[in-house]
């Protein structure tokens, strides 16, 4: 941040998958050179930015409502306030917008992020709303500003955007546009940064992540496994994580670095949709469920360890009772440590929406419910199974009530211990002594990087 007394106040609200929480950053990376600092109140803001999500409908509704108070703030500051929707609803319902909510002045989908300030200056003249939705034939990343602000402990990083598979429910390929990698340089040195200012743990992301593909500085072609390996190399980067991965990218090369990189933390997000054959089809998944049976074994022959997660859509077009039967049964042969469910909703522009044999609510209540239930199931046996471990926990900061701290296990289980906030960005070992349904608690132990002689008063 350049100006120590800035003049004007930015509020970014963030919906969606990581890659959007990524996207906030940069985008309050590109304006802040113009003055804007961050701020929660909505009162107080010169500037607020809706970056939305488009994946289900009631992400989507969720947006125009929010439009609809942020118009009462706007008229309470005297119409003194820029209105922006960024993401992927601005992507796929730029007309909408400006027509249903005429007080945004700014439309900008998710590829247009560095033209941010031109359009805020344009905005400033234009009578009606600015819109960039186009795929603009130049890489944006070029052009965001290499200076960040820092993201804490944890932090993520874009290494791949976009989606050529096509699944027949998902607006992700038409909001993000094709598959792309950013250059291995580019990702080396946005990693070096993050990590010069306090990460310990990145995440790797991508709409596709493990699709990613690149020339390495050896002119060979590079895969995200020997990806993760460099980065791996980076001193003070402790823990790696890559998300969201598909079953049909996951190569050779990406399996054996679970099994040869310590860094590379043993959890994987892996989604897999459906249990049924018949409706991975549908779904133009590219896979079978025993494809993904399958995979799991070669990762857990690579990484025991390996706590695994997924997707899972109740009700995709076609489905019958068997299909979620077949569904149910892939869930109990996995064994998951935590999972995303969702009831199928149909997205204007793509292939399922207009399926024959939609299944109605109630039956997708009733096959969610019953997803949900064996999903939490599963997740607090995998919780309860954590106690009496000793497990390293990278401390993230100070927890809810004071002398706590928090953490996550290296299975992504936040955890909570009491401790000195000065262990923050440290990685220690702490004695889970319970497994709770959401988080573990535990009691601290030795630093794991300490010696017996460097062992700390904690
Ligand atoms: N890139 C990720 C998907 C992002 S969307 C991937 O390939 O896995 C996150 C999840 O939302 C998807 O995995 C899917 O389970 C769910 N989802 C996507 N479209 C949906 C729809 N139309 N209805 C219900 N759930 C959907
Ligand atoms: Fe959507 Fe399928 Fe692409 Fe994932 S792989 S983003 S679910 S189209
Ligand atoms: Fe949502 Fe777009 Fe991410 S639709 S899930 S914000 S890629």
């Amino acid at each position: 941040m350049t100006d120590a007394t800035p003049r004007k106040r930015l509020l970014i609200r963030t919906w969606g998958c990581q890659m959007n929480v990524y996207d906030s950053t940069r985008m309050a990376d590109v304006l802040a050179p113009l003055g804007y600092a961050p701020t929660e109140q909505v009162e107080e803001a010169d500037m607020v930015i809706l970056n939305t999500c488009h994946i289900r409908e009631k992400a989507t509704e969720k947006v125009f409502s929010d439009l609809g108070r942020l118009r009462e703030a706007k008229r309470e500051r005297g119409g003194d306030m820029v209105i922006a929707v960024a993401g992927c609803v601005a992507q796929a319902e730029g007309a909408e917008i400006t027509a249903r909510a005429p007080w945004v002045d700014i439309v900008l989908g998710p590829q247009s992020y560095h033209r941010l300030p031109e359009m805020v200056a344009r905005a400033s003249r234009a009578a009606g709303a600015v819109i960039e939705t186009d795929f603009p034939a130049e890489d944006k990343f070029d052009h965001l500003p290499e200076t960040a602000a820092p993201q804490g402990v944890t932090a993520f990083l874009t290494v791949q955007e976009g989606c050529d598979k096509f699944c027949s429910f998902c607006v992700v390929p038409y909001t993000r546009g094709s598959e792309y990698s950013r250059p291995v340089a580019k990702i080396v040195a946005e990693a070096e940064r993050l990590v010069s200012l306090g990460a310990r743990e990145l995440t790797l992301l991508g709409q596709n992540v493990n699709a990613w593909h690149g020339e390495g500085p050896d002119g060979r072609p590079w895969t995200l496994g020997r990806l993760v390996r460099q980065l791996a190399e980076i001193p003070r980067l402790a823990r790696i994580r890559y998300t969201t991965s598909h079953p049909r990218d996951m190569d050779a090369d990406l399996i054996a670095a679970h099994g040869d990189t310590p860094a590379l933390m043993p959890f994987l997000h892996l989604p897999v949709q459906s249990g049924s054959d018949r409706i991975l089809k549908a779904m133009n998944r590219g896979h079978t469920a025993d494809d993904y049976r399958r995979l799991v074994e070669r990762l857990r022959a690579a990484r025991p360890d390996l706590a695994l997660s997924t997707d899972i859509i109740a009700g995709h077009p076609g489905e019958t009772d068997a299909d979620h039967g077949a569904t149910v049964a892939l869930i109990r042969d996995v064994g998951f440590a935590q999972a995303f469910s969702f009831k199928y909703s149909a997205r204007p522009g793509t292939p399922a929406a207009t399926m024959a044999g939609q299944v109605d609510e109630a039956t997708k209540d009733a096959r969610l419910a019953e997803i949900q239930a064996l999903l939490r199931d599963q997740q607090a046996a995998f919780n309860r199974s954590r106690a009496g471990m000793l497990a390293e926990v990278l401390v993230t900061g100070p927890g809810r009530h004071p002398g706590q701290m928090a953490g996550r296990t290296p299975w992504l289980n936040p955890v909570h211990f009491d401790g000195p906030a000065s262990l923050t960005g440290q990685v220690v070992r702490v004695a889970i002594t319970a497994g709770h349904p959401n988080s573990l608690s535990g009691v601290i132990g030795t630093p794991s990087h300490a010696t017996t002689r460097e062992r700390p008063a904690a």
